[in-house]
Order: C-alpha cells, then sequence, then structure tokens
C-alpha cells in the first residue's frame, strides 16, 4: 500500500504571514494520518516554517539544490544546509529549473545524487511540453527523463525517489490533464520501473502535477497509478490546500 504524499511547492511565493497561516490551520484542523504532506517555501522561509509547522503533521521541503556540499558557490544552497534546518523533501529537475535555468538531465541527475547522499527524498519532476505532446512523444520524453535518473542508481537509492509527472503544459496554466492523460502516462512509468524491479515499481509513489485544484484533486487521485500531488498555485491557498490534502487521505 502506498501512502498518499501531496507536495505544495510554493515558487518564489508566499510570505512569513502565510507560514504562520499554514501552521495555525494545520495545527488546528485534523487531517488524516492516511496522508503525507510536505510543504516546499522558498529558502528564506525554511527557518520560520521549521518553527511554524512544529505541532503539525507538515514536512519541510526545498525547491532545489546544489551538487557540492560546500564551496566558492555565491548564492547557492547545500543539501546538507537544508537537512539541518529539517528540510525531508527536494524538488529536482522541475520544469521552471530546466527552462528558465537550463538543467540538463545530467545536472538533474546530480542534484539528485546528492539529496540521496544526505538523506533527502527527491521529488524528481518530469513531462513533456505542449509540442512534444502534439507530435506524439510524450512518452519517449517523460521516460528519457526518468530513466536518465532511474537506470543509472542502485536498488536502494531508487527506491527513495519520489517521481512527479508534470506536463509542461498543464503548469500554472489552469489546463489541467485528464485523469485518463496523466494515468496514461504515470501508468507507462511505473511499467518503465517495473523492468527494473516490480516490488519497487509496486511501492513507487508517483505525483501528478500541474494545474492541480481543489475541484479536480478526487478525480485525479483516485486514478490507480496516481498517488498523489505536486501542487503550485493551489498550495498558496491555505484552505484549499487543506481541502487538497484531506481528499488524498
Ligand atoms: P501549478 O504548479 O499547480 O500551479 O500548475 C505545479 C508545479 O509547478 O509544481
Amino acid at each position: 500500500m502506498r501512502t498518499p504524499l501531496i507536495a505544495g511547492n510554493w515558487k518564489m511565493n508566499g510570505s512569513m504571514s502565510l507560514i504562520e497561516d499554514f501552521g495555525r490551520k494545520f495545527s488546528d484542523a485534523t487531517l488524516s494520518e492516511a496522508v503525507k504532506v510536505v510543504v516546499i517555501p522558498p529558502f528564506p522561509y525554511l527557518e520560520a516554517a521549521r518553527q511554524a509547522f512544529r505541532d503539525t503533521p507538515l514536512a519541510l521541503g526545498a525547491q532545489t539544490l546544489n551538487p557540492a556540499d560546500s564551496g566558492a558557490h555565491t548564492g547557492e544552497v547545500s543539501g546538507r544546509m537544508l537537512t539541518e534546518l529539517n528540510a525531508t523533501y527536494v524538488l529536482v529537475g522541475h520544469s521552471e529549473r530546466r527552462e528558465l535555468y537550463g538543467e540538463s538531465d545530467e545536472q538533474v541527475f546530480d542534484r539528485l545524487l546528492a539529496a540521496l547522499s544526505v538523506g533527502l527524498v527527491p521529488i524528481l519532476c518530469v513531462g513533456e511540453s505542449l509540442e512534444e505532446r502534439d507530435a506524439g512523444r510524450t512518452m519517449d520524453v517523460v521516460l528519457r527523463q526518468v530513466g536518465y535518473a532511474m537506470a543509472r542508481l542502485d536498488p536502494e537509492q531508487r527506491q527513495k525517489v519520489v517521481i512527479a509527472y508534470e506536463p509542461v503544459w498543464a503548469i500554472g496554466t489552469g489546463r489541467t490533464a485528464t485523469p485518463e492523460q496523466a494515468q496514461e502516462v504515470m501508468a507507462g512509468i511505473r511499467a518503465y520501473q517495473a523492468e527494473f524491479n516490480t516490488t519497487l515499481a509496486e511501492q513507487l509513489t508517483l505525483l501528478y502535477g500541474g494545474s492541480m485544484n481543489v475541484k479536480n484533486a478526487a478525480e485525479l487521485l483516485a486514478q490507480p497509478d496516481i498517488d498523489g500531488g505536486l501542487v503550485g498555485g493551489a498550495s498558496l491557498k491555505t484552505d484549499d490546500f487543506f481541502a487538497i490534502c484531506q481528499s488524498a487521505g
């Protein structure tokens, strides 16, 4: 049995008051223990979140990390630093990092390894562009991104990775993939993983991301290969995010 996971990716949004609001909401209202929830705010809010989330079931995550442990990398943050702030998850390969900051599959892989080496759970993000989908290349693109990383990990490392399928055309556009479209790709990712090991494939946590909201979450989460969500815009509204978490529990 896979435990559902809902991850709120705040991107470069949020504020100290939103952190406090989340702390209040998630300590006052009871959330099913059958769902894991992680909030992924910008770096400067991690320490405040660590304190505000103390009496809540919320875990903490970061949006990226540098592959190095320390050194002359102005502006960067290492995995070790994130663990010192009690972060337990980190996004790697988000399409915005790939597109806006030119992260290649190889750089994504380096970050994945760095996360694993300090005990952070990497959420590896993959997904096709609209052009790639229209050209019928969705599965090729997604499995290339998954394969580039997963094929080089040993089984013990592989079982620690969470994969988020986020069609680029659905991110921040309000245009969600249909449950069937998402399920098809995600079943393909699980089948790919089963080529290595069927038990690991069964245990793999797969998230859907791309305009998931309070209205469409339940239907997406009901799909057999969708174990949770990576939620952007809707994770900035405390009540909406809480409701999405409830629909996963
Ligand atoms: P969105 O973002 O929910 O705003 O589409 C999802 C993501 O980029 O992780």
